[in-house]
């Protein structure tokens, strides 16, 4: 048995032990499942990028227990805290918010893939949670996680999903299918302003409300703040997050003219075409698979990448979606569809 109850005691210690033993393990959190080590075993965090196939020069995310709200994992890993990383822990922690800060210098160099910050946070899923607190009493202060798939490809939302991607030999906590469904919201908080790296289910608009202060885009740092080079983060790489069909974006009258312009094609049986629209599309071809895309973007951003995944083991070649409106709330399902698209 690869896949264990999250939520039993007996699972989370046995996951626990075996972190602290410098052991690998998938764990849920609200996000997506994360592939977890011991962040302060250098040689345990080594197996991740070999397990992912991940270059070790991209970082890793490093998640901690909520001790005083994060707090106690953050000073263990990081040297300082700007007061508007204070305010945005004190908001947004346990929760889908990953804050780069400068990284203590005799931890989690490998984990920070030798950069001299590194990317903290703290999940709100209650089976990481457990999990994390089991491992700070076997003195393992954070576990050092990417999501649990292979470089390059869909996050997983479910126990089912992290099993898909490395088999039967990695042990999994199954809790459930993630509330959120893409990957954390990351700020850069080394340069001085809040910088946002990744779009996620905390949107902009959300931070900047909850410290007073403008959010600044990685493009605008860049430009404005002298020697303010971006971190690495191999999230935001453009082609990422693909399924193995080839996906494109279209507007509701270019994918409607699309269908019209393939007619009738009987002679598929299966469909080789998924659609993913809010609007009512009209195709009489079998060749297509047709899936309607909520109207808002939170229900989205949650059966997104399983969908995706879907529509790869029915074998289609192409996936046409919609583009998503282009109003702030569905920055982060933006970002992963053009990523996608850009694969
Ligand atoms: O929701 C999530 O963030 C999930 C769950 C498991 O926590 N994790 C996740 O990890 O998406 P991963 O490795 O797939 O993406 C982590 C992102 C990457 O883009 C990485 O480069 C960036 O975080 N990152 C981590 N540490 C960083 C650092 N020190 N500086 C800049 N970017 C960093
Ligand atoms: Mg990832």
């Amino acid at each position: 048995m690869s896949v264990l109850d999250g939520f039993t005691d007996a699972s989370i210690r046995s996951c626990a032990q075996a972190r602290a033993a410098g052991e690998l393990g998938a764990f849920p959190t609200e996000t997506v499942y994360g592939l977890g080590a011991d962040a302060s075993n250098d040689a345990a965090v080594a197996k991740i990028f070999a397990a992912k196939g991940r270059p070790s020069n991209h970082p890793l995310i490093v998640h901690v227990d909520d001790s005083r709200q994060g707090a106690d994992g953050v000073a263990h890993f990081a040297s300082a805290v700007p007061a508007f990383a204070q305010r945005l822990m004190q908001v947004f922690w346990p929760g889908p918010l990953t804050l780069i800060l400068p990284r203590r210098a005799d931890v989690g160099a490998v984990a920070a893939a030798g950069q001299t910050s590194i990317g903290l946070r703290c999940p709100a899923h209650p089976v990481a949670q457990a999990l994390l607190r089991q491992c700070r009493a076997l003195g393992v202060a954070g576990l050092a996680a990417p999501s649990a798939n292979q470089f390059g490809r869909i996050s997983p939302t479910s126990a089912a999903h992290v099993v898909g991607e490395f088999g039967d030999g990695l042990l999994v906590l199954d809790g459930g299918s993630c509330a959120v469904g893409i990957e954390s919201t990351i700020v850069d908080c080394t340069r001085g302003v809040p910088v946002l790296l990744r779009p996620g289910g905390i949107g902009a608009a959300q931070l900047q409300a909850a410290i007073g202060q403008r959010i600044w885009s990685d493009d605008e740092a860049v430009q404005s703040l002298p020697g303010a080079a971006a971190p690495r983060a191999s999230g935001t790489l453009e082609a990422h997050y693909a399924p193995r069909a080839k996906l494109r974006l279209m507007d509701a009258r270019g994918l409607q003219t699309a269908l019209d312009l393939l007619g009738k094609v009987p002679q598929h049986s299966d469909p080789v075409i998924a659609t993913y629209a809010r609007v009512v599309l009209r195709s009489a071809s079998q060749a297509v698979w047709q899936r309607r895309m909520p109207q808002d973007a939170v229900a989205t951003a949650q059966q997104l990448f399983a969908v995706l995944r879907e529509f790869d083991a029915r074998g289609v070649k192409l996936i046409w979606v919609e583009t998503p409106p282009a109003t702030p709330d569905w920055d982060g399902v933006r970002d992963r569809l053009q990523r996608a698209a850009a694969a």
